[in-house]
């Protein structure tokens, strides 16, 4: 990889690795798309962990939502990153694995304060049609955080999204010329070449 390329792909890890606990950082929060019956389906996520030596993003969700079976049935995903400051937009295509009570969750839910452990606790399934507005946590602890022992049952509904990327589509723009690029993974080996911006 030349020198260009080699700063670009470390301002990508130092960004998404900042991304992940600075929530002032424009990519902790990003959009990320399926397809079910050849629909595509976009949604803002939170990013909750990223290896570029692994190729990984990872989100949390519901197990209950419908993207988890969507992806269940097709696991190819895009995902999209823009940071308006800096005017830097990444893409990552690949495909997802879905993580539900093994070790890697037992240990992130470990991490996990009972405030957002409410989340996974709703009464309804995500996205289901209810017959009036409900924030879908326990009306008990819309005003008080349950405790530890009270969210434990929410671990059943919680998954890790671990999208697997074998692609990265960087674009930088600037009056005196955009810039554009794409990393192509496989296995332990990266190419990466110039695109038309
Ligand atoms: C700022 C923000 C952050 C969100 N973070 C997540 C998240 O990390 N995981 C998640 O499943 N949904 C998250 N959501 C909700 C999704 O955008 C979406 O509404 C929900 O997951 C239902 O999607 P689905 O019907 O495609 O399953 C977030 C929404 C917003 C506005």
């Amino acid at each position: 990889m030349n020198k260009n390329f080699k700063n670009i792909y470390n301002l990508i890890n130092d960004e998404m690795i900042n991304a992940i606990s600075n929530h002032k950082n424009p990519f902790h929060l990003f959009v990320v798309g399926n397809s079910s019956e050849n629909i595509p389906n976009i949604r803002t996520v939170v990013l909750r962990n990223f290896s570029i030596s692994k190729q990984i993003l990872e989100f949390h969700s519901d197990i209950r939502s419908p993207k988890i079976s969507e992806l269940n049935t097709n696991p190819n995903f895009s995902a999209l990153f823009y940071n308006p400051d800096k005017k830097v937009q990444l893409r990552f295509s690949g495909t997802v694995q879905i993580l539900h009570k093994d070790a890697s969750t037992k240990k992130r839910w470990k991490g996990i304060s009972n405030s957002s452990r409410r989340c996974y606790l709703g009464p309804y399934n995500p996205s289901s049609v209810i017959n009036e507005n409900h924030p879908n946590i326990p009306d008990k602890f819309r005003f008080g955080d349950p405790n530890i022992e009270e969210t434990e049952e929410g671990f059943e509904n919680f998954v890790i999204v671990r999208c697997q990327f074998s692609c990265i589509d960087y674009l930088s723009l600037k009056y005196s010329g955009h810039s554009r690029c794409r990393f192509d993974f496989k296995g332990k080996n990266v190419s990466v070449c110039w695109l038309a911006p």
